[in-house]
C-alpha cells in the first residue's frame, strides 16, 4: 500500500496553532488536539467543499480531456471486457465506499429528483430539501431524528458538458433537457457528532482523500488490464497533453492545491 498524503496545509495550520499555545504557557497539546474545535456543519461544508473539486478535477481534467483523446468511462467499468474508466458519479461512489470500510463514521450519497439510477432518487425530507437547494444552491442542514445523524446536503452542479449530455442521452435518464449550470443533484453527506476536535476535522478530510486515492488506484488497476485500447501513460502528465493519466499522488496533490485556499477561508470564517 502507498502512504497516503495527508492534508499539509491544515496540519500545518494545527501545528502553528499547537506551538503558538504551548510557547504561550498555554494548555498542553492533547488537550488542544481534543478541545472540539468544529461545528458539524463547518467540518461538513470542508469536506464537501474537497469533493467538489474533486469531482470537477476528475469530470473536466479526466473524463472530459480523456474522452478527447479516445479513453472510454463507462457505468461496467469494473467487468473485464470493458476497457474504460468510472464515470462521475462512480467514482464519487467508489469514495463513500472507501470511506464507509474505514474507521471514520462519515456518510456520503450523491441523489438527484430526476436521476439516471432510480436508486439515487431523494425521498421525504431530503427530496424537500432539494426543492430549496435548487431555488437558491444553498446548503441544507437537519438532524436526522430516524438515524440519528446530522445530515447536510449540497447542490451538486453541471459543472462541465460532459455532466449534461451523458445525462440527457442516457437510455435510463429521467430527463432529458439538463444545462451547464443546472443543479443536478445533491451529495447528503452524515455525521454522527455535532462538534468535532481537530483531530475528528482532519480524520474526516484525511478519509476523504484515502477514498480519492483507493478509487483512483482501482481505476489504474483496470487500465493495467486493458488488452484491446492503447493503454495510458501513467506518470505526471495529464490527458489533455495525450494519452497520458497522472499517478493517484499526481492527481491528489492537485486536489490538495486547488482545495486549500478554499478550506483555509472555510477555516478562519472568511467564507
Ligand atoms: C459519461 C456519463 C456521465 C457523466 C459524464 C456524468 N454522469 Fe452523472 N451519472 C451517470 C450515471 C450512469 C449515473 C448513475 C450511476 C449509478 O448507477 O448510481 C449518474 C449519477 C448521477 C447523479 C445521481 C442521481 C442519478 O442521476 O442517478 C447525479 C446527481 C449526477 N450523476 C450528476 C452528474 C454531474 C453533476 C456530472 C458532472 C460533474 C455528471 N453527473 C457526469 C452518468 C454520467
Amino acid at each position: 500500500m502507498k502512504k497516503i498524503k495527508e492534508q499539509p496545509f491544515i496540519k500545518s495550520l494545527f501545528f502553528l496553532i499547537t506551538l503558538s499555545v504551548i510557547s504561550c504557557g498555554g494548555v498542553p497539546e492533547t488537550t488542544i488536539s481534543e478541545e472540539k474545535a468544529f461545528s458539524v456543519e463547518e467540518v461538513l461544508e470542508m469536506v464537501s467543499t474537497q469533493n467538489d473539486i474533486t469531482r470537477t478535477l476528475y469530470t473536466k481534467a479526466i473524463v472530459d480531456k480523456g474522452k478527447a483523446q479516445g479513453m472510454r468511462f463507462d457505468e461496467d467499468w469494473r467487468k473485464d471486457r470493458i476497457e474504460a474508466g468510472p464515470l462521475p458519479a462512480l467514482f464519487l461512489r467508489g469514495i463513500s465506499n472507501s470511506i464507509r470500510r474505514g474507521p471514520v463514521p462519515l456518510g456520503l450519497y450523491l441523489g438527484s429528483d430526476f436521476p439516471v439510477n432510480n436508486a439515487n432518487k431523494f425521498e421525504g425530507k431530503q427530496s424537500a430539501l432539494f426543492e430549496k437547494i435548487k431555488k437558491d444552491q444553498k446548503p441544507q442542514f437537519f438532524y436526522d431524528e430516524s438515524q440519528q445523524l446530522h445530515t447536510a446536503m449540497f447542490a451538486d452542479i453541471a459543472v462541465a458538458n460532459a455532466c449534461v449530455t451523458c445525462h440527457n442521452e442516457h437510455s435510463q435518464t429521467a430527463k432529458t433537457d439538463w444545462k451547464l449550470g443546472d443543479v443536478m443533484g445533491a451529495t447528503t453527506w452524515q455525521y454522527p457528532k455535532d462538534s468535532l476536535s481537530y483531530k475528528d476535522a482532519i480524520d474526516v478530510l484525511n478519509a476523504y482523500s484515502k477514498g480519492t486515492i483507493d478509487i483512483y488506484i482501482e481505476y489504474l488497476n483496470e487500465v493495467a488490464e486493458f488488452k484491446e485500447s492503447e493503454k495510458p501513460i501513467i506518470g505526471e502528465r495529464w490527458p489533455e497533453e495525450g494519452n497520458y493519466l497522472p499517478t493517484a499522488e499526481v492527481f491528489l496533490d492537485s486536489v490538495n492545491k486547488l482545495s486549500s485556499y478554499q478550506t483555509l477561508k472555510i477555516l478562519v470564517g472568511d467564507k
